[in-house]
Order: structure tokens, then C-alpha cells, then sequence
């Protein structure tokens, strides 16, 4: 409210129940901006914010109580719940919204609020004020600005707060455990979807309530699709299997990549080709620290693979030449990373006034290098062909550098085969 200034409203809906098909719905999942101002995690509500008024600046419009709709589809905090659990200064029922909202926007200069998430509230508020509006002969004023709400939270959500981070770190250990115990699951013969489920049984068993984004579990040729959901196909001894997967937690988000061989063993070109991205995103997450700027992780693991595939002769040129063709892009296509928090791919601007933004603690990153090498890449050695390998981490910006939240998955070569091997010694 201190950055929204005085004479000014912010309106801020919560999300919807999606209807998945028929009337079957989608889990409901609230509104990242909503759930942070808020904590409030039920659909039909509206957040009003008032700064400087005398009485109630922050108005939750929800829904009713209802023993007979409570006990169809689960408890409502209700108003009395909005105020007394939730803190709000004060509660009306959202059926009210219309007779009360637009005499909250009288006489106010600006209302902040993010057009374009849902066409009917959009339309609804310009009714509103243009009701407003036709009453300016009775002299009441009608506010002149609609601006965005979302440059306001996004910059707040950017920064992680103590309790957001030990949220994050948990979230970031569920999903930890969940790759090793893929890990220790996995052998030749068992499907991708299996893996997935390993994976799901860890995240939803150790308290998280979801899957961050859809997972990602790719065997062999696989793993250089880079959006590979569908999961149903067998592992194969001899290949490597792909998983990126993330736990959603209280609404934060985790995401973790990690590649490893079916049968627990690497061959040596695919520890050839893993060494390099490990060394790419060991080089990366080195450069997440205070004072240096978004890009400079991306710089090191583009410099690192580079050199590598040149080294190993998949690149044939010279290290400024390739740097200067960006030949790495064949085989790496993507970013090093995102912002990370309650959404996967979260909010905040990577560029200020055209700069990379500086990296300040408090910020959380993904850094997630990845070689991927299709069958048939032309002018590739065979040995290559079909060799996909992305690693992923969460990584804090701390004080003095940075926290890997993501650490307790193996990585290194030998880590990932002692897992492996471990889990079968006395089978
Ligand atoms: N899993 C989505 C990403 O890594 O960005
Ligand atoms: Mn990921
Ligand atoms: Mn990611």
C-alpha cells in the first residue's frame, strides 16, 4: 500500500475453479499474487486495498458460510474467518461486491489492477466505473488512472522473505528426496510412467500438495525433447533417463532436473557429455552471487559447454569463433534459467531500464544447463546420437553468494552411481 500512494485502490480477484471436462474440475489452485498478499486460498473472493483510509484498508469480499455447501465440498472461512484467521481489517460477502465495490472507487485518483486475466471481472469493473462516471453531476469524481497492479507485487514476490525461503528450501528438499528415489527405483524394463509415479508418491507422501508444472521423465532419445510429458515409454539398459520434476509446496514452487543411466552405470560418452554440462552448471551457479547481473550465469555455462563440445570434437572450430557463431545453440537451445518461487517460470523482470537486473539476496534462480544430441545430428559422431542431459538447481542469492536449496539430489558422476548401486546391494 506504501507503493501504491494515497488516493488510490488496489482490486485483486483470486482465481477460478477450471472446469477439466464436463463438470469435472481441475484442483484448485489460488492466484500466486492473491495467495501472497493474502494466505486466503478459496476461489470467489475479491481483495480490495485501501491506503490511508481511516477505517478497514485492507476489505476481503468471499464467499458465505453454508452448512448444507460445506459439507458437499469442505469448509469456508466465511467472514468472521476472513477477519479473525486471516486478518483482514474487513469482510463482506461477495454477492455484495457490486453495491459496495464502486462506492469504495469514488473520489479516488487511481485504481490499480491488472487487466486481462479474466474478461468478465474486466468488464464488470468498467461497468462500474462507468457508472461512476454518469454520476459526476452529483459530485462524486471518477477515478482518471487504471493502472497494473502486478509491476507492484512481482517486484515484492522477486525478493524472498526468511519464511518464504525455509517454505522454498522444504519444497526444494521434498522434491531432492523424490529424485533420489528414482534413483534407487529405476533398472532396465520399468516404463517412464513408472518413474513418474516413484516420483509423485515421494512429493504428495512428504506433505506437498502438487507438482509445481507437469513432469518431465525421458528415456534415451527422449530426454532432447525438451517438453517431453507424455511419460509412457519403456527405459532401456544402456540408456540415460531424463527427470525434471519439482514439488509445489504451500504454493512454491521447487524445480529439479537430474539425469542418470537406466542400469545405474554411465557408458564414457555419456559421462563425456555429462561432465561438461555439470561443469557448465557448476561454473554457473559460481557467478549467482551480490553485484553480478542475470546473465552472467547464462555467460559461464554457454563458455563451459562451448569449450567442451569443442574439446570432444562435436564442435569444430575455435572458441571465439563458436562463442561468436553461438554454435552451442544446436545442442543447447534454452536459457540457464528463471526466477523461481511461487510460480515455476516466476515473476520479476530480468532486464532493468534495458540492463540485466543486478542479482540481490533474497532472489531465487534455477540454473540448468542441458546437451542435447538428437539421433541423426548431422555431421555428429554416432556415438553421440541420442544423448540428452540437463542439470537442474535452485538457487538462492545469499549475502555472500548463494545457496544451492536444491543440494541433496546427487549430482556427480560418482554420487548418482553409489545411489544407484546402493539401493540394490542387498536385493
Ligand atoms: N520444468 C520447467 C523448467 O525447468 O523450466
Ligand atoms: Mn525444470
Ligand atoms: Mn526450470
Amino acid at each position: 500500500m506504501r507503493m501504491m500512494g494515497a488516493d488510490s485502490v488496489a482490486i485483486l480477484p483470486s482465481a477460478q475453479i477450471q472446469i477439466r471436462n464436463r463438470d469435472a474440475e481441475y484442483p484448485f489452485r489460488q492466484d500466486s499474487d492473491f495467495y501472497y498478499l493474502t494466505g486466503f486460498n478459496e476461489p470467489e473472493a475479491v481483495l480490495v486495498l485501501i491506503p490511508g483510509r481511516r477505517y478497514a484498508q485492507t476489505i476481503m469480499f468471499c464467499r458465505e458460510r453454508d452448512p448444507e455447501m460445506e459439507q458437499w465440498i469442505g469448509p469456508r472461512a466465511g467472514q468472521d474467518g476472513a477477519v479473525n484467521e486471516f486478518l483482514l481489517d474487513d469482510a463482506f460477502p461477495i454477492a455484495d461486491l457490486g453495491d459496495i465495490l464502486p462506492g469504495l472507487l469514488e473520489d479516488k485518483e487511481r485504481i490499480y489492477y491488472t487487466m486481462g486475466k479474466s474478461a468478465d471481472f474486466d468488464h464488470q469493473l468498467l461497468e462500474w466505473l462507468n457508472t461512476i462516471k454518469e454520476r459526476v453531476r452529483t459530485g462524486v469524481h471518477a477515478p482518471a488512472e487504471l493502472i497494473a497492479l502486478e509491476p507492484l507485487t512481482h517486484d515484492l514476490r522477486l525478493y524472498k522473505s526468511p519464511s518464504e525461503v525455509r517454505t522454498m528450501r522444504r519444497a526444494a528438499k521434498i522434491s531432492a528426496r523424490a529424485h533420489i528415489r528414482a534413483m534407487e527405483e529405476c533398472q532396465p524394463g520399468i516404463s517412464e510412467a513408472h518413474l513418474e509415479a516413484e516420483i509423485l508418491y515421494e512429493f504428495r507422501v512428504q506433505g506437498a500438495q502438487a507438482t509445481a508444472y507437469t513432469p518431465i521423465v525421458g528415456g534415451g532419445e527422449n530426454a532432447c525433447i525438451l517438453h517431453y510429458t507424455e511419460n509412457s515409454q519403456p527405459l532401456k539398459d544402456g540408456d540415460l533417463v531424463l527427470i525434471d520434476a519439482g514439488c509445489e509446496l504451500h504454493n512454491y514452487a521447487s524445480d529439479i532436473t537430474r539425469t542418470f543411466p537406466v542400469n545405474g552405470t554411465f557408458t564414457p560418452a555419456q559421462k563425456a557429455i555429462y561432465e561438461i554440462v555439470l561443469k557448465a552448471q557448476l561454473a554457473a551457479i559460481r557467478q549467482v552471487k551480490p553485484g553480478n547481473h542475470w546473465n552472467h550465469p547464462h555467460n559461464a555455462a554457454v563458455r563451459t559447454i562451448t569449450k567442451g563440445l569443442i574439446e570432444i570434437g562435436i564442435i569444430k572450430s575455435t572458441l571465439s569463433k563458436a562463442l561468436r557463431e553461438e554454435s552451442y545453440k544446436r545442442f543447447f537451445m534454452h536459457r540457464t534459467g528463471h526466477w523461481l518461487g511461487m510460480d515455476v517460470h516466476d515473476v520479476g523482470e530480468y532486464k532493468v531500464d534495458k540492463h540485466w537486473r543486478l542479482l540481490e539476496p533474497g532472489m531465487v534462480l534455477t540454473v540448468e544447463p542441458g546437451i542435447y544430441i538428437p539421433t541423426g545430428a548431422k555431421g555428429v559422431a554416432k556415438k553421440w546420437w541420442g544423448i540428452g542431459v540437463r542439470i537442474e538447481d535452485d538457487v538462492l542469492v545469499t549475502k555472500n553468494g548463494n545457496e544451492v536449496l536444491s543440494k541433496d539430489a546427487p549430482k556427480s558422476v560418482d554420487e548418482i552411481e553409489s545411489t544407484m548401486a546402493a539401493a540394490w546391494e542387498y536385493v
